[in-house]
């Protein structure tokens, strides 16, 4: 019998087949016992067969990037915002931003600003990102540009960001200390800015949320001092006022209650510096990361609203426009890592080993170091009996398991091992910026073919990112000379 859950739901949870048709979430379903991404076959991309790319199967491990699954995320949350704030009559305008740290890559960048997206950045490689967007025309002059992270005088990030302004009108640096207001001073440069108030973690009130311990922002001295200055400067104006209470905060009261010190801080500032107008409550979105994630977005952004009108109301101040910056609730979804189970060891352990063609730590590096859970579903056997297992790496690590060693989520896979390959969803956020992307992972493991997919009017759109080959490996740790005498007709891993 099946063990009685009490983690995250990460798979299927019992012994019986999954029944055809069945629907895990709203992009994975089963048909025909292979597993489906809204209508894409996955396991037919390594068995061949029915799949809309022909008849050639990929060698696993594979990256698979699903560009629709973004846009659908930016519609979706600013439909919750336009329908709210339509029904309580908010007179504030809605900005959706995306904290391009959640996932830098060239398609996501694309893709969200694509789809309206404004963007967030935090760093001085960011800035060069965001001009070669700008300079390709996908970063439009109305669009705009948040500067999060530390800005001090003398800094390459710095530099960068004045750089960006003489080509882009709509950045806002925030403030994160009362150093980085001289640099933007001298520039003489027209800047708008933000000011970011120390307000991470759960806080009851103002004296609460100013003592926490945290690097980030400025205590409430900082800030209004800060305003003044800004005030002052003759070519810098207030524009937004940036409060962060936390990251995937699945509580939506607790959320909003949160962000209720900060909101009385933007109302006491808007009354001084009527050229405030933008609130800005940073990240902290929730997403699906597991199958029983249950979070109510509308009803999250209706109490924001609501509240933000009343604490406006009561310091009679209009309300002001909104901006999230949205960076897990963006990128989660759209990626997941297939693997092939490579070989079944009993051990003489109280589950079976499943061992996957790959490494779980340093691909979802938040599983090991913080007990993350992500979803993991076979490609196929769906249709066939379960058992509960445990997956391990090809790394040496103890560490490279699945489920988390602390966790209490069953895992379940099909009893069937032949041929049998599986899916790592949700971790198209954070896990391939922490893992890092090319050089040299753990255990000297090459990195997976990408398959990036898109689709348009006409059908799908693929592009294939080969993978590191053992001379990419070898030569990134100074092997030139063993890279070069490797056998030169060897295929790339993963072609
Ligand atoms: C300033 C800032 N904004 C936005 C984000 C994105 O947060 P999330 O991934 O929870 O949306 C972060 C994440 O660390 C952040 O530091």
């Amino acid at each position: 019998m099946a063990e009685s859950p009490t983690g995250p739901v990460i798979g299927w949870e019992k012994q019986t087949p999954v029944p055809d048709g069945y629907q895990f979430n709203d992009y994975l379903h089963v048909q025909n016992g292979h597993l489906y991404m809204e209508d894409l076959d996955l396991a037919a991309l390594f068995l061949g067969g029915e799949s809309p790319l022909g008849g050639k199967p990929f060698a696993s491990p594979m990256e698979v990037v699903y560009l629709p699954l973004i846009r659908r995320q930016i519609e979706r949350m600013c439909g919750y915002f336009a329908e709210v704030s339509a029904e309580i009559g908010y007179e504030g305008r809605f900005f959706y931003a995306y904290a391009s740290k959640a996932n830098a890559a060239e398609e996501v960048v694309r893709t969200t600003l694509g789809a309206g997206a404004h963007h967030e950045m935090s760093s001085p490689i960011d800035v060069d990102i965001a001009l070669y967007m700008r300079r390709r025309g996908l970063l439009p002059p109305d669009r705009m540009v948040i500067a999060n992270g530390f800005k001090p005088a003398n800094t390459l990030y710095d530099d960068r960001l004045i750089q960006l302004r003489r080509e882009h009108e709509h950045i806002i640096p925030v403030l994160e200390d009362l150093a980085e207001i001289a640099p933007l001073v001298a520039s003489g440069l027209q800047f708008d800015v933000g000011l970011r108030q120390k307000s991470y973690g759960a806080h009851q009130n103002l004296a609460e949320m100013d003592a926490a311990n945290s690097r980030f922002g400025l205590s409430m001295d900082d800030l209004w001092k800060a305003a003044e200055y800004v005030d002052a400067a003759p070519n810098l104006t207030l524009r937004l006022y940036h409060a962060m209470v936390g990251s995937q905060i699945t509580d939506r009261q607790a959320f909003v209650d949160w962000l209720k010190p900060p909101m009385e801080v933007y109302a006491r500032l808007r009354q001084r510096y009527p050229s405030l107008h933008i609130f800005d409550f940073g990240g902290g979105m929730p997403v699906a990361m597991t199958l029983d994630f249950d979070f109510d977005y509308r009803a999250f952004v209706r109490l924001l609203l609501t509240t933000l009108q009343e604490v406006c109301a009561r310091y009679n101040v209009p309300v002001p426009d909104v901006m999230g910056e949205f960076g897990r609730y963006t990128t989660a979804e759209h990626s997941a890592h297939l693997f092939k189970v490579i070989m079944e060891k009993d051990n003489q352990s109280s589950l079976p080993w499943y061992l996957i063609d790959g490494s779980i730590m340093s691909s979802f590096p938040d599983s090991w170091a913080l007990g993350e859970h992500f979803i993991v579903l076979p490609l196929n056997h769906l249709d066939k009996p379960f058992q509960q297992v445990q997956l391990g790496g090809m790394t040496c690590d103890s560490d490279d398991v699945y489920p988390p060693k602390k966790s209490q989520s069953p895992l379940y896979m099909p009893v069937d091992t032949d041929e049998l390959y599986l899916g790592f969803f949700a971790i198209g956020a954070y896990q391939e910026m922490l893992g890092g992307v090319r050089g040299s992972k753990h255990c000297v493991l090459p990195e997976a073919v990408e398959l990036i997919v898109d689709r348009d009017e006409s059908g799908y759109l693929f592009t294939v990112l080969p993978g590191q080959s053992e001379q990419d490996v070898l030569v990134n740790l100074g092997y030139r000379e063993a890279a070069r005498s490797l056998d030169a007709t060897r295929a790339p891993s993963g072609t």
